[in-house]
């Protein structure tokens, strides 16, 4: 079929922050999103997803500096870490968007200047509060404590006070259309509880908006006025039009904006539902159809975060288990709009209760039926009777609800009731009997349509469950002797008639490994144990970091007072210096003089015993007395020791 006469599906997740690497929090929304994705591709749609990282700002400037890496050179590593996450998890995105490419950066300026000439943008100083966690402006009513701070009220981290010469957005000017947009797009804001929210905030009155910092270095320029980069989020959010051609491929901009489905978190609504369409009103551009804001996985009741320090890694998941047991639990257990508690108790019951007993049991008792009584192929079987047709009749009717709660977004039900019918094929199964029917040849026709029935079913199951779980549904149709891939067929088309097992059908072997919960909790503390061994781990930049040079000891007296220091005067080359060396009860001051030492050059100076040393040498410590190492041939001072 023509592409563009094909309805067309854009999805989008919002642009994680490069400051740390990914966790259970991000991993969700991109799970949904790939789900989604997945799903209107069966159903025909021209699907575009877009994922991406946002790399400006200042939270990413300052946890750069933390790690001594430059921003570009943070975001490029964390960067890996999103797409291996996303690899390992099967989410299949169209693009991957960062902001600190050109592109983007000259799409944003554009829209900048565009703004700046309609008179949406206009220059101002600020003078507030900022919360560099949230990137965020806090408003002015959040009040002082009594340390003459401010805190956020969202992370409840301190603020910083902010006084700088900024543009700001007009946004006060879009209160109203703000409001009429809502009122006539009740469903812009999924969950109706979070659109309640936003209309709330709204009517309390908008601020105009800055824009842009001077004390940010780490930013897009504005155009003309280079000491002001552009505040992160203006930044980010225009991340969803040039992911997609904005400024550089219109055609394919005008293909797929506005986007159907922004997936957020509900931490970052406002900037979302409120800012986003206010900024896109003064571009002319037209508004995304639906903004949904998802709960939070909590761990122990409160919000797996970063900055909080405890987030759940997937990767221990993934190791374990694979991809699917993973995303199935995160769709499954919670509706989208609200907040679950992440617990590998919770995690594990699931796995091991619907994963590996209801659906893996059922395909290998079948296809072991299949195997043992037909060499693993059904040539030919009884017509159906009433329970066969029965079987047929509800799969067709759990085709057309998952249908409706996919487009509904609600996935969580979409396989509540992909597990009911898993359990009347269960029951179907157990009502036949068909294993009391092997050793009666004039029942092989009917035990022939039993398992073929069967088959039908969870072929049909497989179809269903591949925007969850790709991975096991190619599994389940390659054990069927199904040779097309999933995608190879429409969702309207999916019919029991498509599937016939005339193929032979692969031994089974089991789909979702059952793990004891001592177990899986062993991997976690191993995970832990191995954390800690690799925090004692630096990295090859950090030892070059590390300046050892060759020192001649020029002088070397004790230091009054003490038993154990020296002080050694040493040449390093091309210049001298004064250190201090726990070394006297091992070497006497006379010893060392013309000695070639090992010290850090580059050591933070430290005063001891009122002298200031300034590098400290390398040596054993072996009972309690320091031993040097000397060399065993002449080096000249100075030379570098790597
Ligand atoms: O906010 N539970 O990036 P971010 C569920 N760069 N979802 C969670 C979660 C949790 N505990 N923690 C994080 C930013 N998330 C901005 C976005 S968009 C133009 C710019 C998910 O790295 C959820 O989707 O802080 C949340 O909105 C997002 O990660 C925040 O990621
Ligand atoms: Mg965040």
């Amino acid at each position: 079929m023509d592409k563009t006469k094909r309805p067309k599906f854009y999805v989008t997740t919002p642009i994680y922050y490069v400051n740390d690497v990914p966790h259970i929090g991000h991993a969700y929304t991109t799970i949904i999103a790939d789900s989604l994705a997945r799903f209107h591709r069966l159903c025909g749609y021209d699907v575009f997803f877009l994922t991406g990282t946002d790399e400006h700002g200042q939270k990413i400037e300052k946890a750069a500096i933390d790690k001594g890496l430059k921003p570009k050179e943070l975001a490029d590593q964390v960067v890996i870490r999103f797409k291996d996450l996303w690899r390992a998890l099967n989410v299949s995105y169209d693009f991957f968007i960062r902001t600190t490419e050109p592109f983007h950066e000259i799409g944003v300026q554009k829209i900048f200047n565009k703004l700046k000439e309609k008179g949406d943008i206009y220059k101002g100083v600020y003078q507030g509060w900022y919360c560099i966690s949230d990137e965020n402006f806090l408003a002015e009513d959040v009040p002082l404590e009594s340390s003459g701070e401010k805190i956020c009220p969202d992370c409840g981290k301190k603020a910083i006070l902010v006084s700088e010469e900024c543009y700001y957005f007009r946004l006060s000017a879009y209160q109203e259309r703000l409001l009429k947009f809502y009122a006539d797009n009740p469903n812009f804001v999924r969950p109706a509880g979070r659109m309640n929210e936003v209309v709330s905030f709204v009517r309390q009155g908008l601020k105009d908006l800055s824009i842009t910092r001077t004390t940010v270095k780490w930013g897009i320029p504005v155009p003309g006025d280079p000491p002001h980069t552009i505040y992160v989020w203006f930044d980010a959010l225009h991340n969803y039009i040039t992911g997609i051609g904005y400024d550089w491929n219109m055609d394919h901009f005008n293909r797929f904006w506005p986007a159907d489905l922004h997936l957020i978190g509900k931490d970052i609504l406002r900037f979302h539902a409120i800012f986003w369409p206010a900024f896109l009103m003064a571009a002319e551009l037209p508004l995304p159809r639906c903004v949904f804001g998802h709960g939070w996985w909590l761990k122990d009741e409160t919000k797996m975060s970063k900055s909080k320090g405890n987030v759940l890694d997937p990767q221990i998941i993934l190791n374990t288990f694979g991809p699917d047991p993973l995303r199935y639990f995160l769709l499954r257990e919670i509706p989208i709009g609200q907040d679950g508690n992440f617990s590998h108790e919770g995690f594990l019951h699931r796995v091991n209760s619907d994963l590996a007993n209801d659906l893996g049991n059922l395909v290998q008792r079948t296809l072991a039926m299949i195997w043992n009584y037909f060499h693993g192929k059904i040539e030919t079987a009884d017509p159906e009777n009433d329970h066969d047709l029965a079987l047929k009749e509800a799969f067709h009717q759990l085709k057309v609800k998952v249908k409706e709660h996919f487009e509904d977004y609600a996935i969580n039900r979409a396989l509540e009731d992909i597990w009911a019918f898993i359990n009347q094929l269960n029951k179907y199964l157990a009502d036949n009997e068909p294993w009391k029917m092997a050793s009666i040849p004039e029942k092989k026709g009917r035990l022939a349509r039993i398992l073929l029935q069967t088959a039908k079913g969870l072929w049909g199951v497989a179809y269903l469950l591949y925007p969850v779980m790709p991975a096991s549904a190619e599994k389940i149709w390659k054990m069927l002797g199904e040779k097309r891939p999933i995608n190879s067929i429409q969702f309207q088309d999916l019919d029991f008639s498509l599937f016939s097992a005339s193929e032979p059908t692969e031994k089974p072997e089991p789909l979702f490994p059952r793990i004891a919960l001592q177990d899986f909790l062993g991997v976690e503390t191993k995970k832990e144990a191995k954390m800690e061994s690799q925090e004692a781990w630096i990295s090859f930049d950090e030892f070059k970091r590390m300046d050892f040079r060759v020192a001649e000891v020029i002088k070397a007296e004790r230091v009054p007072g003490t038993d154990k220091l020296l002080k050694l005067e040493i040449n390093l080359g091309e210049e001298t210096r004064t250190m201090i060396a726990g070394v006297a009860d091992t070497y006497s001051p006379e010893e060392l003089i013309g000695k070639k030492i090992v010290v850090i050059a580059n050591l933070k100076p430290a005063i001891i015993r009122g002298i200031e040393s300034q590098a400290m040498l390398l040596a054993a410590e072996v009972g309690g007395k320091a031993i040097i190492p000397f060399f065993d041939r002449d080096v000249p001072a100075g030379a570098k020791v790597k």
